[in-house]
Order: structure tokens, then C-alpha cells, then sequence
């Protein structure tokens, strides 16, 4: 399927479960009720996460300290006018918007687009792919979804989320829900859209 061609607006934006991709959009004006600033230890700048997610990141990091881990967030909680300004961070007078488009949808969430904007989404420590071969990647990779996390957009598929491989940015499940979808071995789009699309399923 075509990114961007077929777009649903979001139902159920509160849910934990929410599946926020290339084709389920945000409206602009949703935004969680429930934020609250991470710890500064692990935070110093005052990013917000979600209730449980900020209590799940937490709980995640501390742990991760007591083994030499050190986990910090980088970016959490993005408004819709927010991340529209991510997005168009790298526009110039010399480029097309098509050509842009073609290059920045790659590691950028068009507004209204992002997982950022549920509050339950967390770049951790690195924006750079080699942050997958530093000790903190590797015990993310393999212990994240014991806290309720996921590897959200894993390497090789990146044909299916229509994004560049990210070892730094999680998101929240729940602990139930994370473990499901680390053991199945499918990308969380794949796996909603097989388990957890009841419109689908009626
Ligand atoms: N970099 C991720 C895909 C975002 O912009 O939400
Ligand atoms: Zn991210």
C-alpha cells in the first residue's frame, strides 16, 4: 500500500493501544491528558511522557543503572505543531517539496503522523543508527518490552513502517501487549492490524 494515500483519523487517541502510522492520523488538536515531566535524573530538560509511560520509562532506567546502563530521554511528548516543525527542519529554497518529501518521510513523522504526539513514544540517549552497537542499545533491544516497551521501527523492516531503522526510539505498549509483540517477531503495524483492528475483525 501507497503512504500517505489512504489516511483514517484516529478513534481512539487515548488508548494505550493506539497505532499511529503513515496511514492512521492524529487530529491537530489532540493532546494526551495525562503528561507529566520525567524524573530530572533521567531527564534534566522537563520532557513529558504520558502517566504510565513516564512511570514505565522510569522504573526501566533505574533498573538499567543498577547494570552499568545509562538510559536518558531525548524526546518524548510531540505537539502537532510541534513535530511540524521537525519535519520541515531541513527545507531549503533549493528542493522541491516532492523531492523533500521523498528523503525526510524516511525519518520524519509528517504532523499529525508521529507516535510522539501519543505521549507513549521516547527517543533514547542517540539519534544515530550506530547507538544499536553501544551497550545501552543492545540492553534495550533485548530487555525494553520487560518494562512495557518496543522496538518500534526495527531493521529490515523498514518497507512495512516506511522508516528508516531507529534503535533509539520505543514506545510504549504495556507490559502484556509489549511481550506479545516482541515474541511475535512482526513490527507493531503488522501486528495491530492481525490482533488488534476490531473494526477489521466485525
Ligand atoms: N522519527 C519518527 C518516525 C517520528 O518523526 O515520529
Ligand atoms: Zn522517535
Amino acid at each position: 500500500m501507497e503512504f500517505y494515500k489512504d489516511i483514517h483519523k484516529i478513534t481512539n487517541p487515548d488508548s494505550l493501544n493506539v497505532l499511529v502510522n503513515k496511514f492512521n492520523q492524529f487530529s491537530e488538536d489532540y493532546i494526551p491528558k495525562d503528561l507529566e515531566k520525567i524524573a530530572p535524573y533521567f531527564n534534566p530538560e522537563g520532557l513529558q511522557l504520558r502517566h504510565d509511560a513516564r512511570i514505565a520509562f522510569e522504573d526501566m532506567a533505574y533498573e538499567a543503572n543498577k547494570e552499568g546502563i545509562h538510559l536518558r530521554a531525548i524526546s518524548t511528548y510531540r505537539s502537532y505543531y510541534y513535530q511540524w516543525k521537525v519535519y520541515l527542519n531541513n527545507i531549503t529554497p533549493y528542493i522541491s517539496i516532492e523531492e523533500y518529501r521523498k528523503v525526510r518521510d524516511k525519518v520524519s513523522a509528517r504532523p499529525g503522523h508521529s507516535e510522539h504526539q501519543t505521549g507513549l513514544a521516547i527517543d533514547i540517549n542517540d539519534l544515530e543508527q550506530t547507538f544499536a552497537n553501544t551497550p545501552e542499545g543492545k540492553w534495550l533491544t533485548i530487555n525494553s518490552f520487560r518494562y512495557g516497551f518496543i522496538l518500534r521501527y526495527p531493521k529490515g523492516k523498514e518497507a512495512i513502517t516506511g522508516y528508516d531503522y531507529e534503535p533509539w526510539h520505543f514506545r510504549y505498549l504495556g507490559r502484556e501487549l509489549a511481550e506479545a509483540v516482541y515474541f511475535s517477531n512482526m513490527v507493531y503495524d503488522q501486528f495491530y492490524s492481525l490482533h488488534l483492528d476490531y473494526n477489521r475483525m466485525r
